[in-house]
């Protein structure tokens, strides 16, 4: 534990769990010589759940990266998704990409995204989250593959930070209020 973990919600074991399911389903749909299955991780909170979806899988990847941004904090009503580190590769009608987060709040990042590299060309774009926040929703979106919906609690750890801090928790905890309410 950490002291500024209220409970943990998600324990390590259970999203050893839940990564081994996702991993056997994408393996699942991906098997083929048709498929070239390119996982596109969104810097930077989805790096943990990346690194070990890939070990689970047995279908041959590739991997890169993109970092975007949100104004508005990415969750308020108007956000606008910018990219700050681009896919720069010329292959996109050959990937079939699949889209790695962590989490989905309001759903403006990755209907971003999925907009973004099927008019770049992308060959096909799916998209895999560890959790899923619906009650969030402010663009109609579902993933293609995902872990577990959680109640709107503030979470970090496995990847997701508060201020940057916790990302590197082995579980998913909700966080401390006063942690986040003294400034
Ligand atoms: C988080 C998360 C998703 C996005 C989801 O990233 O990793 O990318 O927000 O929110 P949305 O569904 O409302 O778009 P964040 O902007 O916190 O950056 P980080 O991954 O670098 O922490």
């Amino acid at each position: 534990m950490h002291p500024d973990i209220e409970r943990i919600l998600i324990s390590e074991e259970e999203v050893d769990s839940i990564i081994t399911r996702i991993a056997a389903e994408i393996d699942r749909d991906y098997a083929g010589d048709d498929k070239r299955l390119l996982l596109l991780c969104v810097l930077k909170g989805s790096v943990v759940f990346m690194g070990e979806l890939m070990k689970k899988l047995t279908v041959p990847v590739e991997i890169d990266f993109m970092k975007v941004s949100s104004y508005g904090s990415g969750t308020k009503t108007g956000g606008k998704v910018n990219i700050v580190l681009d896919l720069l590769r010329q292959d996109l009608d050959t990937c079939d990409i699949l889209i790695v987060e962590d989490i989905i709040d309001s759903g403006r990042t990755l209907s971003y995204l999925c907009n973004y590299l099927t008019l770049k060309g992308a060959k096909s774009v799916k998209t895999v989250t560890l959790l899923d926040k619906p009650s969030r929703r402010e663009v109609d979106f579902t993933p293609d593959y995902h872990g577990t919906v959680i109640p709107d609690y503030f979470v970090v750890g496995y990847g997701l930070d508060y201020a940057e801090r916790y990302r590197a928790l082995p579980f998913v905890g909700i966080l401390k209020p006063e942690v986040y309410t003294h400034h």
